[in-house]
């Protein structure tokens, strides 16, 4: 099993579309397993995206990741790293496929609605940097069955 930190940035969260974010990744079947609303400080989007820092656009994406509450998740299941950025689409909007969050719901590279961990180090590192252990629920789910074979 795999972990990764989803986010539904500032813009999702004022569009309204919490619910219809949380549910993509509920039906595909991967499990919650850490949720919570919370305003990111700007020290806490700087060490978010510190990767980034060299970008011309690091200084509007810590402002825009500050700007309102954001929604903060942990998704468990088979491949969710990769399956999940699947699910999100490509960064920019105008390049992600229908079907997928930013394909269906967004239009521009700076206002994308959603976040998803890049790979087993950064989702990690994103995990511990926006939940305490206990904040993680390890439980297990009788249906698992029916979404995962063991091959
Ligand atoms: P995240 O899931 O948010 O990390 O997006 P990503 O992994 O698909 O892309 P990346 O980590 O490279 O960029 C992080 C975020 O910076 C993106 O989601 C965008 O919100 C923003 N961003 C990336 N490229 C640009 C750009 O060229 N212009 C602007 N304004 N924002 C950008
Ligand atoms: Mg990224």
């Amino acid at each position: 099993k795999e972990r990764t930190f989803i986010a539904i940035k500032p813009d999702g969260v004022q569009r309204g579309l919490i619910a219809a974010i949380i549910a993509r990744f509920e039906n595909k079947g991967f499990k919650l397993v850490a949720l919570k609303m919370l305003w990111p400080t700007k020290e806490k989007a700087e060490s978010h995206y510190a990767d980034l820092a060299t970008k011309p656009f690091f200084k509007g994406l810590v402002a825009y990741f500050s700007s309102g509450p954001i929604v903060a998740m942990v998704w468990e299941g088979k491949d969710a790293i990769k399956t999940g950025r699947v699910l999100l689409g490509a960064t920019n909007p105008a390049a992600a496929v229908p079907g997928t969050i930013r394909g269906d719901l967004a239009i521009s590279v700076g206002r994308n609605i959603c976040h998803g961990s890049d790979g087993p180090e950064s989702a990690v590192h994103e995990i511990a940097n926006w939940f305490a252990p206990e904040e993680v629920s390890d439980y297990p789910r009788s249906l698992d069955e029916w979404i995962v074979s063991d091959n």
